[in-house]
């Protein structure tokens, strides 16, 4: 059934900037409070500040911590606190939109100077895919995912495709694919629904940090067949939606939300 999300609370990982920032304000909106997890230097302070007063705007509560993700003592502090502001009532929606990777190749490549540690492929798979899986485990164990909760997490098209840097990332996306479908499952007795997110390309400071993303943004462009590139509004606005149903029905998936950026075979479609 259809339900209202006012009055109920989020817990968005990766919260102030990109697909997690738009999220969180787009739940503002539709009533939800809000405690948001991110990873960033002093510098962001200001943005943060900034974000936490547009979502107070739109009436509801921000909660936001400065903190490992891929830590115990962060779920251990977060968790209390989400118990605490919730009053038992736990979390309607779990984001998972970490972005931190390490962007160089498995193996010796020109024009690159560095290659793939063992250190920075279990760090990225760490951070990227299985902290999903210990947030829902503890959660869980606190009583704070309760029946109609949904659990979002970003995956990307380097799921299934390569380039020269993504190496690592890519290995995060099929493992955090995998965590989706097993959660869902074990999930669904419970009714909470688990699904993978597959945005599209979309610039905010983690493509950026992507070594080939000048090339490949230009591309996508005209690939898409909408003739744009993703915004972090178009994932925002489908956490909304997927979320407003007491249903757990529709779980275990990864979604395009892409505008069929995947699915379009070439430049044919460019309106430009
Ligand atoms: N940008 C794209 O084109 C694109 C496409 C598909 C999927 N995605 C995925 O979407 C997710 C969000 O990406 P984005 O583009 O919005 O990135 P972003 O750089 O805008 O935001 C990343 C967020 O993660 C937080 N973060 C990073 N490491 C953390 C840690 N260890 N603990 C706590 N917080 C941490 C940052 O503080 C920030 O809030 C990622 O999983 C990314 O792979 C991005």
């Amino acid at each position: 059934m259809l339900r209202s999300l006012n009055g109920s609370w989020c817990l968005i990982l990766g919260a102030s900037s990109g697909m997690g920032a738009a999220t969180a304000l787009a739940l503002a909106d539709a009533g939800v409070n809000v405690v948001g997890l991110h990873f960033d230097l002093s510098a962001a302070d200001e943005s943060v500040l900034l974000l936490q007063k547009e979502i107070k705007a739109r009436g509801v509560r921000s909660h936001f911590v400065n903190a490992n993700a891929a830590r115990q003592a962060t779920r251990a502090r977060l968790i209390a606190d989400i118990a605490e502001l919730s009053e038992g009532a736990g979390v309607r929606v779990l984001m998972h939109s970490l972005a931190f990777g390490s962007l160089v190749p498995f193996l010796p490549r020109a024009g690159w100077d560095k290659t793939l540690t063992q250190r920075q492929l279990e760090m990225t798979v760490d951070v990227m895919a299985h902290s999903l899986v210990y947030w829902v485990q503890d959660l869980l164990d606190a009583d704070l995912l309760p029946r109609g909760a949904k659990v979002f997490a970003m995956t990307s098209a380097g799921a299934t495709q390569a380039l020269p840097s993504y190496g690592a990332v890519s290995a995060a996306k099929c493992a955090l694919e995998a965590h989706v479908r097993q959660l869902a499952c074990e999930l669904a007795p419970r009714g909470v629904a688990v699904n993978a997110l597959r945005a599209g390309t979309t610039v905010t400071p983690a493509l950026l940090r992507i070594p080939e993303h000048a090339e490949f943004v230009g591309r996508r462009e005209s690939v898409n067949p909408h003739g744009r590139l993703t915004v972090p509004e178009d994932v925002a606005e489908a956490v909304v939606l997927l979320s407003g149903t007491d249903s757990s029905w529709l779980t275990g998936n990864s979604i395009g939300v892409d505008g069929a950026e995947l699915n379009s075979a070439g430049d044919a479609w460019d309106q430009r």
